[in-house]
């Protein structure tokens, strides 16, 4: 009888034991879940494998990873070219914003700074934030953002900072993104600052880019010699003239001489380059106006070459207008889509 009662009251307590004990999960066991769809998702994950299923991508990937090297739209201002170490640091002194300092700028950078910052370093920057007037972690050498240290600091060195860490302030890269940082730093000078801080106009733009980085120019290549000199080579490379159909791609004959005033300033000027870009002038396919302006603009290469320029010197381009400058029908434009360009460059 009484070893009876204690398998009744063993058994009764036992089962909300195992129902408390089979809801907790920790390691691998996800313990019972009430509803599991709402934590597992239906869908595949991002960038997991799903063995069998996705037979299109390489390892059975749900996406493919970005091609190696290559930079997502609107990303690049994410490629931070400095590294992580004492020489860098020292080098990113140089590295400048491309975030204007204007009011509004300076006041998301506050709405920022307010919510990653002011616990260590104080609302006001007087690092007196809970965590070191806590004496959590030691505050820095430093005694606030108004000593001389904060507002001699180059830019450069509080991004780098922020991207990275220093000592014992961790990275604030996941949590603020470039802009971002340019911001709070912006905010961060006007409170070392604070009246004598010099906001950047309203209007002033932010750049495109930053500045520092050094990607290759594939456009707006800039003349290196005088507006004179400039003007005559326009001039010669205008009155370069192709033939009309069907030896489109052959110079006029009588027109190649012109060339020898491009051919003159480039042996003056040995260390500039040239790019040739080849025209077309009537509607054709982009695979057509690509074909023929390459071979345009390799007739004018020969020339050149032929003349004694260094080939190493000299690249070609075609620029496959599909359609044309001016009337179809007439035929003095025609002969004015009929051209090779040339860029001139260091
Ligand atoms: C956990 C506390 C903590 C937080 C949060 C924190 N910092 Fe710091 N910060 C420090 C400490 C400590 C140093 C001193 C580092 C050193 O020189 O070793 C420092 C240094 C700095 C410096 C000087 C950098 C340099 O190059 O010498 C700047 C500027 C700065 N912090 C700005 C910020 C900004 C802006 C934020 C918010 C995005 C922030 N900090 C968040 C603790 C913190």
């Amino acid at each position: 009888m009484k070893l009876n009662k204690l398998i009744k009251y063993s058994v009764l307590l036992a089962i909300p034991a195992m129902g408390l004990v089979s809801c907790v999960s920790s390691g691998d066991n996800t313990g019972i879940e009430y509803a599991p769809n709402m934590y597992i998702s239906q869908g595949y994950e991002p960038f997991s494998q799903e063995s069998d299923k996705i037979t299109y991508n390489p390892h059975n990937m749900t996406m493919r990873l970005p091609v190696n090297g290559t930079i997502a739209r609107g990303q690049s201002t994410f490629i931070y070219p400095i590294e992580n170490n004492a020489d860098g640091y020292e080098a990113s002194a140089n590295y400048t914003s491309w975030i204007a300092a204007t009011e509004s700028n300076v006041e998301e950078g506050k709405r920022l700074y307010d919510i990653y910052c002011w616990h260590c370093h104080g609302k006001k920057g007087k690092n007196d934030g809970p965590i070191f007037k806590e004496k959590k972690i030691p505050g820095p050498s430093w005694p606030n953002y108004q000593s001389d240290y904060i507002k001699d600091l180059p830019e450069g060195k509080a991004y780098h900072t922020i991207t990275y860490g220093k000592g014992l302030m961790g990275s604030h890269a996941f949590m603020l993104d470039p802009e971002e940082r340019w911001k709070v730093i912006h905010y961060v000078k006007s409170l070392a600052y604070g009246d004598d801080f010099k906001f950047a106009p309203e209007s002033s733009s932010d750049s495109e880019m930053n500045g520092n980085l050094e990607l290759p120019q594939t456009s707006s290549v800039s003349f290196p010699g005088t507006s004179e000199e400039k003007a005559s080579i326009m001039m010669a490379m205008s009155k370069v003239e192709f033939k009309a159909f069907p030896n489109r791609k052959v110079m006029k004959s009588g027109s190649a001489g012109n060339l020898n005033v491009i051919v003159d300033y480039l042996k003056a000027h040995p260390d500039y380059k040239a790019t040739i870009v080849g025209h077309t002038g009537v509607t054709l396919t982009e695979e057509g106006a690509a074909t023929l302006g390459i071979d345009r603009a390799n007739e004018v290469k020969n020339y050149l070459i032929s003349k004694g320029l260094d080939t190493g010197s000299l690249s070609i381009r075609s620029d496959a207008d599909t359609g044309m400058d001016g009337d179809v029908t007439s035929s003095s434009d025609r002969q004015a889509n009929r051209r090779v360009e040339i860029e001139i460059y260091k």
